[in-house]
């Protein structure tokens, strides 16, 4: 079956690399080879020894506890490691799901995260989040989504683009009715660790009973998409086998140097995400100030997680036309809803990235020029 464009990898391909300020990543702030070895005394003649052969197909015993630490009662037996979230998504969508099974999407969304399941020939339904309501998606609502051929509900919180993290109480409600159906939860959790206050954490999926999944990786709340790491944690040791029979034709292993700086940085990862959370926290003071100054051109909905919120446009021509003379005239990026194929009102800005106070004051000054 094919695959329609990836609409949003597509942009970012096409613009990011050439744009002067990019403000609409989804990355945290990232590291040097030299800052993340000085985290771990040694680390710099492990790395000048380390041989690069093939690497464990699952992942190499010590990035797996690694990982399986970031769990309360995972064993490095369920983790398998993949090259990037993305190649866990593609994974768990074509190895967990049949043709026909019907799949419940959080939306708007990655789009893999239903794009995958529909080229599986699956029968995915799109579960909105509600703007008016904080982009809170309805829990009524999946009630009816779902039926006898529901096979899996797809999360993803801290959630890009919205920043919307689930509250606790609508968790739980979720799981009970998920377990009540003998529904799979595959939970996009990239951006955990991130969540503006902590007490906003939840539990990870894969340390909720049952046979749900968690997906992390080394990109967002670290900031290290370019080592490529991420990985599935599951208790569903068949699943497990699966995946590991799928990744033996996708890239039978992962690249053992992104393996052995992934392991330091999990290792170091209390001083790794302090440092982001506080660009973070101190960016998202900066975008408070830059919507009550434009409240006339943007509302926003204030994220509580993660790096991206999803501000509405209330005047002008559209998102897709603003965010193309932008980027053709003053050179700073941001993405526009239509990426997500969401609608033209919308625009994904980051803040996980130390030069964003300069990339928001050259906006600013851009829309001083354009909108007075
Ligand atoms: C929600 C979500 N899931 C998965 C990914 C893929 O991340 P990666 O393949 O870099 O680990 C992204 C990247 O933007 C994302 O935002």
């Amino acid at each position: 079956m094919s695959i329609r464009e990836f609409k949003l990898e597509r942009f970012m391909a096409e613009h990011e690399f050439r744009a002067s300020y990019v403000l609409g990543a989804s990355d945290g702030e990232t590291l040097s080879v030299q800052e993340l070895l000085s985290l771990d005394p040694g680390s710099e003649n492990d790395l000048l020894r380390l041989r690069l052969g093939y690497a464990e197909p699952a992942g190499s015993a010590s990035l797996r506890e690694a990982i399986a630490g970031l769990y309360s009662g995972v064993s490095p037996d369920e983790v398998i490691t993949f090259n990037g979230a993305s190649e866990g998504i593609m994974a768990f969508m074509s190895t967990a799901l049949q043709p026909d099974d019907h799949v419940i999407v959080q939306f708007p969304a990655y789009q893999s995260l239903y794009e995958v399941t529909r080229s599986r020939g699956c029968d995915v339904t799109l579960w909105w989040m509600d703007e008016e309501k904080g982009w809170s998606p309805d829990l009524e609502v999946l009630q009816e989504l779902a039926g006898p051929a529901t096979k899996a509900i797809v999360i993803n919180s801290p959630h890009n683009p919205t920043g919307y993290q689930f509250p606790e109480s609508s968790f739980s409600a979720l799981i009970e009715f998920a377990e009540e159906r003998d529904i799979t939860i595959f939970s996009d959790e990239v951006y955990r660790l991130l969540e503006h206050r902590a007490d906003d954490r939840l539990p990870a999926m894969v340390d909720v009973p049952g046979a749900h999944v968690s997906l992390g990786d080394v990109s967002k709340a670290y900031g290290l998409a370019g080592l490529r790491i991420g990985w599935v944690a599951t208790r569903d040791r068949d699943l497990l086998g699966r995946l590991a029979r799928y990744k033996d034709y996708s890239t039978i292993c992962n690249s053992a140097p992104g393996e052995f700086f992934a392991g330091i940085a999990l290792r170091h990862r209390g001083k790794i995400v302090a440092r982001n959370l506080d660009i973070i926290r101190r960016n998202v003071g900066l975008l408070d100030d830059f919507f009550t100054t434009w409240s006339s051109l943007f509302s926003w909905v204030r994220p509580r997680g993660g790096t991206t919120a999803f501000p509405r446009l209330r005047a002008g021509e559209g998102a897709f036309a603003l965010c193309t003379d932008l980027l053709d005239s003053a050179g700073i990026l941001l993405v526009p809803g239509t990426v997500f194929e969401h609608d033209d009102a919308h625009i994904r800005f980051g803040y996980g990235r130390q030069d964003m106070p300069e990339a928001l004051e050259r906006l600013d000054g851009y829309l001083r020029t354009r909108f007075g």
